[in-house]
């Protein structure tokens, strides 16, 4: 008789549970979170269409108004929107879908960047997926012509490419991002537009131009982590496929009904809040810059990523101590050993964090 333990998917061994650090931290600089700037009539208006839920009910299976506010949002049609409970439902998804093997690898392969958001591969792996992850280059941007070579060698189903890049902040050179398009012709290239409304663009005119782009997108990080609310913008054949594998009522009549009005109604809020945000991030910036055994890269998303002459595990821990949360990557070693990624908080929080990097770097 089989145990238990000998059916579970062998790829499970290698990952973690994707969870934040717990503890004690009044200062929570680790999950590029939006601050708490949301005012109190959109807090009204959002508890009054809450109040208003049909709670007996199913949710809408199609999640048409949201789909529908999505796509006027974004400037295109609903059949175009596939939401997902947040970006990340999206892209378990895809890897649930587009799983047919190219060339002669067994399982379908996934290219993306390193680093770059942690949920591609762990998504992917949880699925089975063959994942190639190429380096980025010196100044963090795509190295191109290391792409090109992955995906010659082994020509990948889906390419993810955040931008501005998770945890780097930078936007990847459009014309490297073009290049790596092309050069993924047989594949779907998804840009990860997370950080979208704290950058200065978008890439709406590459899924014009590509039948092979898609854009993912999510309310996430603009104050609305608590909906858990993301999208995808693709072909309306590919989101007909998408649509036949999402669980059925993914995404609760709340997160749907709040998401909506947020798209609907409050857009002058979340323009408000990116604002703020980008103008604390100059001011973080400029500060920053200023100390001497850091170093800096330029920022597009509402995080910064640091370099400290000091280890990154270290100046972690001191921070910690201070209880002040940000994100290390020391555990992964290499060049990330001496990088912490800090979300823009408040004045305050920015203050405090400020404050403290200058006692323990
Ligand atoms: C690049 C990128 N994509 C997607 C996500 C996940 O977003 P969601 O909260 O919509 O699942 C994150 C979250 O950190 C991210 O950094």
């Amino acid at each position: 008789m089989s145990k238990v333990a000998d059916l579970i998917r062998p790829e499970l061994a290698e990952l973690g549970v994707y969870a934040p650090l717990e503890g004690d931290f009044p200062i929570r600089l680790d999950a590029n979170e939006a601050p708490a700037l949301l005012s109190a009539g959109a807090r009204a208006r959002l508890a009054a269409v809450a109040a208003a839920t049909a709670w007996e009910r199913y949710p809408d299976a199609r999640a048409a108004a949201l789909r529908e506010a999505i796509a006027t949002r974004t400037g295109v049609s609903p059949g175009e929107v596939f939401a997902g409970v947040g970006s990340d439902e999206v892209i378990a998804t895809l890897l649930t879908v587009l799983v047919r093997p190219r060339g002669k690898s067994p399982a379908p392969t996934l290219l993306t960047t390193t680093p770059s958001f942690v949920m591609y591969r762990q998504s992917g792996r949880a699925r089975g997926w063959n994942v190639m992850e190429v380096p980025l280059d010196a100044e963090w941007d795509l190295a191109e012509s290391s792409m090109a070579r992955a995906i010659e060698m082994t020509p990948p189903n889906v390419v993810f490419i955040a931008t501005p890049n998770n945890p780097t902040g930078n936007l990847m050179s459009p014309n490297r991002l073009e290049h790596v398009i092309q050069a993924a012709a047989g594949a779907l290239v998804v840009i990860d537009e997370a950080y979208v409304d704290y950058s200065s663009g978008d890439h709406l005119d590459l899924y014009r131009k590509y039948d092979n782009v898609a854009l993912l997108r999510t309310l996430s990080k603009v104050g609305f982590a608590a909906l858990r609310v993301g999208w995808l913008v693709a072909r309306p054949e590919l989101v007909a496929e998408l649509d036949k594998v999402r669980l059925p009522y993914n995404l609760p009549t709340t997160s749907q009904t709040l998401a909506a009005t947020v798209l609907r109604e409050l857009s002058a809020e979340i323009d408000a809040l990116a604002a703020t945000v980008k103008a604390e991030r100059a001011r973080l910036c400029e500060a920053l810059a200023a100390l001497p055994r850091v170093t800096l890269t330029p920022s597009q998303a509402n995080f910064v990523w640091l370099g400290t002459e000091r280890p990154a595990g270290e100046v972690f821990d001191a921070l910690c101590e201070r209880k002040i949360l940000v994100r290390s990557f020391h555990a992964r070693g290499g060049r990330l050993g001496s990088q912490l990624r800090v979300t823009v908080g408040t004045r305050e929080e920015n203050d405090a964090f400020l404050q403290a990097l200058r006692e323990v770097t």
